[in-house]
Order: C-alpha cells, then sequence, then structure tokens
C-alpha cells in the first residue's frame, strides 16, 4: 500500500517547499504539487506542518557495559524513545572493554539490536586494544557495514587506547576509507585531579567536573587532531562541551585537518550549576566531557550556527538513580551519562531555531543532513528526496510541552530536561513509510528498524596512498 502525504511544507538542509509527497515499497517515488494516488494509498493532511527529513542521532549508547553497571535502555525502549522524538535512526557505540574480544562484542551488540529495534540503526565499532588481531577484525567489521571506528582518549584501563594504539587505529581507517570518531580527554590528567580532589576531600558530583576542566578536553582535541592529520585519516570529535576544545578543532579545520565535530543537546543547554547541587540531583547531570560553566554555550551555539560544529547528537546514556548512587561516597565512581535520545530534536528546534538564531535548514543538517553525509547513510538517509527512504517527521510546530519524567516514554526515572518548555513536537513519524509515531505515542511495529549497511567513503584530503584504486 503507498502513502502519501499531503500538503505539507519540506523542508530539508536546502530547500523549503510546499509539496506532497508519495511513498511506495518504503521509498519516495514522487514529489510534487497536488499528487494523486491509487486507491488503498494511506494519506496523511500534513497542512499546517513542517515535514522534516528523518532525524539521525549519531552518539547513543544503549547497551553499555560500564562503571560496574549496566546503561538502563533495551533497544525496544531507547528506539520508541527515539522515535516520540523524531529521531528515525541511531548510531550506537558498540563498546566491548579492553579486555574483550573486539569481534565478539560487535556480534553480541548486533544481536541484541536485530529483531529489537522500532527504528534503523548503525553502530560505531570501539577500537579499546590495538594488538595482532586487531587490522584483521577491523576490516570484517567494516566489510559488515559498520564504516565507522570510535576511540576513548579517556577512561584509561577500561575503554581507552594510548596514542600508539590511537595512531594504527587512524592509519588502518585511513586505508580502509572509515571515518574514526574519538572522546576527546587526558586520561593522564584526569586520573591525577581526580586523586587529588579526593584527597582533599572532595567526594561529590561537584568534583566531577573540577577533575576534567576545559585544559583537559581541549588538550585531547588537539592532540587527537595531531594524530589524525599525521595520519592522514578522517576525524570526528564527538560530544565537543567547550570553547578551549572548539578553537582546537577550529584551528585544525583551518590547517586543512579532515576533523568533524559534534556537540550534543546538554552542553548546549546545562550548565555545570546543575551537576553542582548535592546528592543525587548533581549526580542525574554527571556525563563525560562535563557540563561546563555557561559562558562556553555562546561558542557553541555560533559555532553550530556556521557549521563549524557539524552535528548535534545526544550522548544519550541512562543510568537510573540507584545506579549513580554507586558513587554517593565518591565522585569518580558516578556513573557518567545523561539520556537524551527523546528530547534532542525538541530542544534543539525550541532554543535553537525558535528561541535562538539557528536556522531551519541548518537545524535539518545538524541533527540530519550531515550525520548522513559523514557516516555514509546519504541520500537513502538525511534528505527527502526521490529515492531516499521514507523517514519523516511531520512537525507540530504549535504544539506546547513541559519536559519531564512524567510523560516520557524513556523508561530512566529521571528526566535530565525536566522542566524544560518546548515549543513543537512530532505529530506523525514515519520509518520506511511505515507510521510508527501519532501525537507523541507509539503506534508502530516494534520490529520495524533494520541495521543499516554502511559502505567505505573517502574523504577528500585523506591520504589515499593505501586506499584501493577507485578511491584515488
Ligand atoms: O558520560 C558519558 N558521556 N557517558 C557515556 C560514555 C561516553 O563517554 O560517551
Ligand atoms: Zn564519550
Ligand atoms: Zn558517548
Amino acid at each position: 500500500m503507498g502513502l502519501l502525504i499531503k500538503g505539507g511544507e519540506i523542508i530539508t538542509s536546502e530547500t523549503r517547499l510546499r509539496a506532497d509527497i508519495f511513498v511506495e515499497n518504503e521509498t519516495v517515488t514522487a514529489i510534487g504539487p497536488s499528487l494523486s494516488a491509487p486507491p488503498g494509498t494511506e494519506t496523511i493532511d500534513a497542512s499546517g506542518k513542517l515535514v522534516f527529513p528523518g532525524f539521525i542521532d549519531p552518539h547513543v549508547h544503549i547497551h553499555l557495559p560500564f562503571m560496574a553497571t549496566f546503561a538502563k535502555d533495551t533497544h525496544a525502549s531507547a528506539s520508541q524513545a527515539a522515535l516520540i522524538g523524531g529521531t528515525t535512526a541511531f548510531i550506537e557505540m558498540c563498546c566491548p572493554s579492553r579486555p574483550e574480544d573486539a569481534l565478539d562484542g560487535y556480534h553480541v551488540w548486533k544481536q541484541k539490536a536485530e529483531g529489537n529495534s522500532a527504528c534503523d540503526y548503525a553502530f560505531h565499532m570501539a577500537v579499546t586494544r590495538y594488538d595482532a588481531n586487531t587490522e584483521a577484525q577491523l576490516q570484517e567489521i567494516a566489510r559488515d557495514g559498520t564504516a565507522s571506528f570510535k576511540i576513548f582518549l579517556a577512561y584509561k584501563n577500561f575503554f581507552g587506547v594510548n596514542d600508539e594504539e590511537m595512531y594504527h587505529t587512524l592509519k588502518l581507517a585511513a586505508k580502509l576509507g572509515v571515518i574514526t570518531t574519538a572522546h576527546c580527554e587526558n586520561a593522564e590528567l584526569v586520573g591525577h585531579l581526580q586523586k587529588q580532589l579526593l584527597v582533599r576531600g572532595v567526594t561529590g558530583p561537584e568534583g566531577h567536573e573540577a577533575s576534567r576542566p576545559e585544559p583537559v578536553e581541549a588538550e585531547g582535541t588537539a592532540r587527537f587532531a595531531t594524530f589524525v592529520e599525521q595520519a592522514g585519516a578522517t576525524g570526528y570529535v564527538v560530544h565537543l562541551s567547550c570553547a578551549p576544545a572548539l578553537r582546537a578543532a577550529v584551528e585544525a579545520k583551518l590547517r586543512g585537518v579532515n576533523l568533524f565535530v559534534e556537540s550534543v543537546a546538554p552542553h548546549f543547554l546545562l550548565d555545570k550549576s546543575y551537576a553542582e547541587c548535592s546528592g543525587v540531583e548533581g549526580m542525574k547531570h554527571v556525563m563525560s566531557p562535563p557540563l561546563r560553566d555557561k559562558r562556553n554555550q555562546s561558542a557553541l551555539w555560533a559555532a553550530l550556527k556556521t557549521g563549524l560544529i557539524d552535528t548535534v547528537g545526544t550522548d544519550h546514556c541512562p543510568f537510573d538513580i540507584e545506579q549513580k548512587l554507586l558513587g554517593a561516597n565518591n565522585f569518580t565512581q558516578i556513573p557518567n551519562g545523561i539520556p537524551g535520545i527523546e528530547e534532542r530534536v525538541n530542544l534543539m528546534y525550541t532554543y535553537g531555531v525558535k528561541r535562538g538564531s539557528l536556522n531551519l535548514h541548518r537545524f535539518v543538517d545538524a541533527l540530519s543532513t550531515r550525520p548522513a553525509k559523514l557516516f555514509g547513510l546519504y541520500p537513502r538517509k538525511g534528505t527527502i528526496a526521490v529515492g531516499s527512504d521514507a523517514d519523516f517527521v511531520i512537525y507540530d510546530t504549535n504544539y506546547r510541552g513541559v519536559l519531564s519524567v512524567a510523560t516520557q516514554r524513556g523508561i530512566n526515572d529521571y528526566n535530565g530536561f525536566e522542566g524544560f518548555e518546548i515549543e513543537g513536537r512530532p505529530s506523525v513519524v514515519t520509518v520506511r513509510g511505515k507510521v510508527q509515531v501519532r501525537d507523541g505515542a507509539f503506534v508502530g511495529e516494534l520490529q520495524r528498524g533494520k541495521f543499516l549497511r554502511r559502505e567505505p567513503q573517502y574523504f577528500p584530503g585523506n591520504n589515499v596512498d593505501e586506499a584501493p584504486d577507485h578511491a584515488r
């Protein structure tokens, strides 16, 4: 059965157009004025609404063994929350820890997601050690369609890699045409600062930011950029949180390094005062890099507006209150992470487009098109065009609401953005032509989601000495 979206205003990263959209067999087959449809076609009236391409969250954690516990979500719960918030595909960090086998871990993550996700999904493969087996394993994983890696410069001895391992990963990534994403904080400095604070008797969540100050992230960002440059690779800084790190990334961009930057919803909207509340209120807002001094937010918004920050993700990583309390007597043991997969689109629309100066096209670009382009999903995802997957967010700009744990779909027992007003929300959300959400309720197929295979891509300026002939 076909699907006709009638009378909406289509907004992509480049165009604004009042037109109908016709869908057959999961993809867009026609866009134009007053389209007619064969009998039996499902028709959705989108008049008065904006029609966006499905939003893509390039950074989420769902299955995550971390800090003596597991992130709270399942693929079923996270994908429904994602869809209600307008995210129709996400890229999950597949993070086996350092002692684990990478390929075994990859299969575990894939099996957890398969048949359990209501929206489409892909993975970034974390490289948490580099040994004699790594090259062959990563080649196999890339051949399977997971064409992006993740490294952590933080979390020493758990997820973290050393500089030598980072270099080998980047060289291999350049050879395979795989982009490498990186958590950029100096692990050594974090370790020393944590010890010093504990010795001084600082045990509460206010110690978290103090142990990971802005220069620690700026150093990690600059070092990653230098390694990307020297390896002739393409890099992507995840969850960049502050002006000094942004400066380091922009300096690298200016000297021609293939470096892309992601910031995440919490860093645009929450500041370190949230994490400095005493007790569990503060713990709810512990993530890394930490929430920062508020003065950083204007730099992040300005960089987003101009495209120096390429994408906006969430770093969705829910731990419940009981889990957060694992760090009640020692801030270094508070599980790091804040959920956000459900809230990102509405928050960035409200505080970026409606109340800020973020252009509607840049909003779509940062939350959908650029993630699709950087991670090998474009033009299948990230736009509305003939041939693209029929992932739409029909957006009601007249909706008014307040975010709260009481009304969220996500399964965590708190909402990091409790009390934030929103001006707009998805009215209808489709995944490959199937209606999955109507007015805040999940109404679709729990098993709709498919694994998105992605091909390697060779970015302009990559060192292609070792790349296959067709990529030079
Ligand atoms: O605090 C965070 N960000 N938790 C998830 C793990 C990571 O560093 O991305
Ligand atoms: Zn991280
Ligand atoms: Zn993360």
